[in-house]
């Protein structure tokens, strides 16, 4: 058979999607798989399992990144990787991350069935911790790898309940003695849902973004003072909670308030002491700021963040403020971008030149190496949800892109 008329196997991706889906399966159709926990370990170990019946070589890092590298005819050149998570949200879907790592070991056993010699190795890549719900920030450990973040503040980062990421990393059994260091890469593509809606609105069944927002993420703690909701009037009281209600509708006015094209979002909260009956002394919240134009987002900060200063001192709640994590704006490879589009027009799928929203480790990986991203429609738009949707057969285009677009770049000498 000729190589251009090679086809991925749909049923068997789909097949793999659904087994995976079992880990970590949640009452109303989506999956709960935290990154470091109990369900991550299996979902992984399956990985492994699944890597292992092609004979590739697999390396686990020190931040527990999981490679399967397949030969090539000449393994002194740059290998082409793909690959993307396999943690979710807390109550996520089926297909944010796993679509992407599914995606891509569906093209290796393509290619591994019908002994297809490239001449670059090819690797597959499941990246640890692209949430960073658990444990922020998010993409760490393509962020360690590709030498933009520091591989020890990212083992010092706790959850909620105070565990640090190291110790997660090791007691699920997945520290491994590589080092989380860069090696030269001739192109990646990253494989995922689109997460929005703009595929479905256009009817368009491949997405290929120039490129992904920048992510800013703040961490807010507010201090009140607690008192017995009772006795204590409404005047004088410094209640953290009411602060942090202001503030939060500050970020949600920011877009319109800035122009230009951003979203910010406050996403999580904490208050304590959390009692019906006590005055909130204690209050942390996040913020999520995204766009295009990183000066932007940086002057809609400063911005914001003078309105919670204004806040917090009419309430008198002192206020600290946390510049967790930013990852500026990451325009892709033009040529591999055209080759995602150029490959889905050859297939016979509609595409669409579009923006990534969704922070990947495509951002990442884009500051070290050539990079591209193959996206497919989200059924309503709805991601991050538990009825996180995409159409089987969309699954199967998206796969045969990445499958062509692979196998492209890996005959390239
Ligand atoms: C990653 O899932 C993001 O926050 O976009
Ligand atoms: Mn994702
Ligand atoms: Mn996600």
């Amino acid at each position: 058979m000729e190589i251009k008329n090679l086809r991925v196997n749909g049923t068997r991706l789909q097949e793999s999607l659904e087994e995976m889906a079992k880990i970590g399966a949640t009452p109303n159709g989506g999956v709960q798989r935290l990154t470091l926990s109990d369900e991550d370990k299996r979902a992984r170990d399956l990985f492994v399992e699944w890597l292992k019946e092609m004979d590739l070589e697999i390396t686990i890092d020190e931040m527990g990144s999981i490679f399967g590298k397949r030969e090539g005819k000449n393994n002194d050149l740059a290998p082409v990787m793909s690959g993307s998570h396999i943690d979710s949200q807390p109550k996520g879907g089926r297909f944010d991350g796993i679509l992407g790592v599914m995606g891509a070991l569906e093209v290796l056993r393509t290619i591994h069935e019908r002994k297809i010699e490239t001449e670059r190795p090819i690797v597959i890549v499941d990246w640890t911790n692209e949430e960073g719900s658990r444990f922020a920030p998010a993409m760490v450990a393509s962020g360690v790898w590709a030498g933009a973040l520091d591989r020890d503040w990212v083992y010092k980062r706790t959850d909620i309940s105070g565990k640090r990421f190291v110790d997660e990393l090791e007691r699920i059994g997945y520290k491994g003695t590589v080092p989380a260091e860069k090696w030269p890469v001739h192109a990646y593509y990253e494989y995922h849902i689109e997460q929005g809606p703009v595929l479905e609105q256009e009817g368009k069944i491949i997405g290929a973004p120039k490129g992904i927002l920048c992510l800013h993420w703040y961490d807010v703690y507010l201090e009140g003072e607690a008192n017995q909701v009772g006795p204590t009037p409404m005047e004088g009281r410094h209640d953290a909670l009411c602060a942090a209600s202001e503030m939060i509708l500050k970020v949600n006015e920011l877009p319109a308030k800035m122009g230009g094209n951003m979203v910010s979002t406050v996403g999580e909260i904490q208050n304590y002491p959390n009692s019906r009956n006590i005055i909130p002394d204690k209050v942390h919240f996040t913020v999520d700021i995204r766009s295009w134009d990183d000066d932007l987002a940086l002057k809609a900060w400063e911005e914001v963040k003078k309105d919670f200063e204004e806040i917090a001192k009419r309430r008198g709640c002192p206020i600290r403020n946390e510049e967790t994590w930013r990852v500026e704006h990451s325009p892709f490879d033009q040529k591999l971008v055209q080759k995602v589009l150029d490959t889905a027009d050859e297939l016979g799928y509609p595409a669409l030149h579009m923006v990534s929203g969704a922070g990947h480790d495509a951002s990442y990986m884009n500051q070290i190496a050539p990079t591209a991203m193959i996206f497919v429609p989200s059924i309503g738009g709805r991601s991050h949800v538990e009825v996180e949707n995409t159409k089987w057969e969309d699954c199967e285009a998206g796969a045969n892109v990445l499958l062509h677009t692979i196998l492209q770049s890996a005959m390239e000498v």
